[in-house]
């Protein structure tokens, strides 16, 4: 599949299925991010893979995961982020969330539905899981089998902007 079509193909889902998703694929996702850019190469990331119960039903206390049997929890490592000398800008949210980006396209390339969530408290994530103080919860990615109909592939065409509000050409 080419690379627009699997963006196109990729949607939010909300409910799974109770199918886990295959060792193989996990890994396949986990490559998908291992080789995504970060800045200055620095790669302030960590992930933290959740698949048993035990760490499923953590998550639950911090985040609606729809059920999915698989959650990958990115958190930037802000000792060792990339910082704009100009104006001290970290570059943590974006490096994670290159890499969170990749994992969902890797994921739906595979065959698998996801969502990307934000909506989470932040420091009960950080409490259940032990992070590091250095370790920031960014995003977490839920991934497993949709039990939803697939959306359209044309559905863009409603569901943003124009390209022409999104885009504008300097003269
Ligand atoms: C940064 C970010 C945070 C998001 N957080 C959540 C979330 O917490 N819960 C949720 O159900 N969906 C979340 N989403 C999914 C968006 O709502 C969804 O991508 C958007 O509505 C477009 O729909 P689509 O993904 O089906 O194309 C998030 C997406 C992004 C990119």
């Amino acid at each position: 599949m080419n690379f627009l079509n699997i963006a196109k193909k990729r949607y939010s889902v909300r409910s799974y299925n109770s199918q886990n998703v295959e060792p193989e694929k996990l890994d396949k996702i986990l490559e998908a991010a291992h080789i995504a850019p970060t800045a200055a190469n620095l790669q302030p990331v960590r992930l933290l893979v959740i698949q048993e119960k035990e760490g499923l039903d953590k998550i639950s206390k911090a985040a609606n995961i729809y059920n999915a049997p698989l959650a990958i929890i990115v958190c930037s490592d802000h000792s060792i982020a990339w910082k704009r000398p100009f104006d001290n800008k970290q570059t943590t949210d974006i490096d994670a969330s290159i890499l969170t980006d990749h994992m969902m396209l890797e994921a739906t390339e595979l065959g698998l539905g996801s969502v990307w969530i934000c909506y989470f408290k932040p420091d009960v994530i950080k409490e259940e899981f032990n992070l590091s103080d250095n370790l920031e919860p960014v995003n977490i990615l839920a991934i497993g089998y949709s039990d939803e109909k697939p959306a359209s592939l044309t559905r863009h065409e409603e569901t943003r902007i124009p390209l022409s509000d999104l885009v504008s050409y300097y003269k």
